[in-house]
């Protein structure tokens, strides 16, 4: 087979998509549901480090630990066998899909993180909680994912507790987010009394039964619809005539629709019981899109099937202390990445030698031989790469950089030792280009205390515990009173600096930011200085 028609069938069974949910909906209990129905190709150590559960993957830092959060990405790779709809073409074990699955931090104060993993993913499940609904986090999520026109697969999880009903939660989405859910499967059962699916594509009835504890796949017992009346009785007739008003209403599955972020085909799950699980993989398999080509700077398309490309979407530093390092994850975009090949790095233009790419993350690192557009590769050592960079070999090609949240808090940062004033500076460079927070200095407070600035104020805490476990440096943060940073120019600099409740910074980048301690004061120089610059900087959500 030539290389190109190789990477053509990569292509085809590949799918890449992130879990996107409030924290407590079940997005780990989901993950694992899901390594267990599939075979784990890529096992990032364990998948969770919730209490009295295997962990491994994101126990790296004390700070995470002690919350129960994960602040770093992960990305799992499966492989899984549909029987509704087999890869066409190749033998045996070329008919399983591969799923990539990437990891968003969980907390709020992520959000950045989570925005540039949102970027290497090609379809988002968002994950409710049948008693909550939409949650705060999901909301923020969804409009990442709005923006950047991922479609959505819409899971309501915890269908076996009590919860509201599948109307009220279609209701819901569809109100306040203008998604329309167009479900696939309709619950047979009210939330709380979970007895199995009814197929709307086919009319028959999945009916799952209960393992131990939800440790074992729930065995299913498909039954046709005469068989389900007679099983189920009312609660049968109930999904019969919620699919039948589904359809008046026009709710029913439209590939187009889906794809282009307008409807969100929907499933009603119970991760803990694996209720909805194999379904939720049919229809990721089925409906989610491929790796498709991606637009470079230029607004050409980089094909799948062109030379290898990559964007770098999250570096990530000391998640082995024994040894520290630098792991940059890359989302493969176009052709066969083989370990050791030697890539150009396109904002530096340098080569970039491969020889330590790994396919697992967390604290148990396996290499990675081979590697196709969708899948997630971490390079080891690669102090030159910042998250959205580029990586190619053949015809040169630059992606555009990806946009970040505006930060809405802004703290002084210095060492509490003067004398730990080197380790100090070399930190805050490597936090820096990691993008863990953006870092800012003017020369009233000088090199020894930069402003950082940030999304949430958690990124701070990650700063300090960082700072100290991975440098010995000892650090206090000092909130500033801003909360607001516009762009300005060096003609606009010098009157902003002599306004009161203003200050002007320099990012790393060249920027000059000034920062006004709220709105009100903004407005008011605003409007006394009206030719003053001032430009908001880039919100993408
Ligand atoms: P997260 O990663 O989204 O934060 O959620 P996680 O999977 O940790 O789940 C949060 C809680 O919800 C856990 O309970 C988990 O067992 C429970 N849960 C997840 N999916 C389901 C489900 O389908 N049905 C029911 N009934 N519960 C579910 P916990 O008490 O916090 O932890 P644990 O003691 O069960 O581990």
């Amino acid at each position: 087979m030539s290389g190109s028609a190789n990477v053509a069938r990569e292509v085809r069974r590949r799918r890449t998509f992130a879990i996107i949910s409030h924290p407590d909906a079940g997005k780990s209990t989901m993950t694992e549901a899901l390594a267990l129905h599939a075979r784990m190709i890529s096992e990032a150590g364990a998948i969770h480090g919730k209490a009295g559960r295997k962990s491994t993957v994101s126990d790296w830092m004390e700070m995470e630990k002690a919350r129960g959060i994960s602040v770093s990405s992960t990305a799992l790779q499966f492989s899984y066998t549909s029987e509704g709809h087999p890869v066409e073409g190749g033998a045996d074990d070329d008919v399983a899909y591969v799923i990539n699955l990437v990891d968003t931090p969980g907390h709020a104060d992520f959000s950045e993180d989570t925005y540039r993993v949102l970027t290497a993913v090609d379809a988002a499940v968002m994950l409710i909680d049948a008693a909550k609904g939409l949650e705060p986090q999901t909301l923020k999520l969804f409009q990442v994912c709005r923006h950047r026109g991922i479609p959505i697969i819409t899971v309501i999880n915890k269908w076996d507790r009590p919860g509201q009903t599948p109307l009220e939660l279609i209701d819901e989405i569809t109100e306040r987010i203008g998604l329309v859910p167009t479900p696939l499967f309709v619950p047979v059962g009210i939330a709380g009394d979970f007895r199995g699916l009814l197929d709307r594509r086919t009319g028959d009835y999945v009916r799952f039964t209960r393992t131990a504890g939800g440790a074992t796949i729930a065995p299913e017992e498909i039954l046709d619809a005469e068989a389900a009346a007679a099983r189920e009785g009312d609660e049968w007739t109930a999904a019969v005539e919620e699919s039948e008003l589904l359809a008046e209403m026009g709710q029913d599955h439209d590939q187009e629709l889906f794809l282009a972020g307008q409807t969100s085909p929907m499933i009603f799950a119970s991760a803990m019981l694996n209720f909805g699980v194999r379904q939720l993989l049919e229809v990721l398999t089925e409906l989610a899109p491929a790796p498709e080509a991606r637009n470079d700077i230029d607004g050409e398309p980089r094909e799948v099937g062109e030379p290898f490309s990559a964007v770098v979407f999250k570096v990530q530093a000391g998640m082995d202390t024994s040894h520290r390092d630098r792991l940059a994850y890359m989302r493969i975009v176009s052709g066969e990445f083989e370990r050791g090949m030697v890539v150009t790095h396109a904002q530096t233009g340098k080569p970039f030698a491969t020889k330590y790419a790994q396919a697992v993350f967390g604290r148990d690192r396996s290499t990675v031989d081979r590697a196709y557009p969708g899948d997630v590769v971490g390079l080891v050592n690669a102090t030159a790469l910042a998250p959205g960079d580029t990586l190619f070999d053949g015809p040169r090609v630059q992606f555009p950089p990806i946009p970040s949240f505006a930060p809405e808090h802004f703290s002084a940062l210095r060492a509490t030792s003067a004398g730990k004033y080197k380790q100090f500076r070399k930190a805050m460079d490597q936090l820096d280009s990691e993008g863990v927070v953006q870092v800012l200095r003017n020369e009233t407070r000088g090199d020894a205390s930069p402003v950082l600035a940030a999304v949430g104020p958690m990124q701070f805490e990650v700063v300090t515990a960082r700072m100290k476990s991975e440098f010995g440096v000892d650090t206090v943060v000092e909130p500033l009173g801003y909360s607001l940073a516009r762009r300005t120019d060096a003609d606009s600099a010098p009157e902003l600096d002599r306004q009161r409740g203003v200050e002007v910074f320099t990012r790393t980048d060249g920027a000059l930011l000034a920062l006004f301690s709220d709105r009100w004061r903004l407005q008011f120089i605003e409007k006394e200085h009206p030719d003053l610059t001032l430009e908001p900087l880039v919100a993408t959500a």
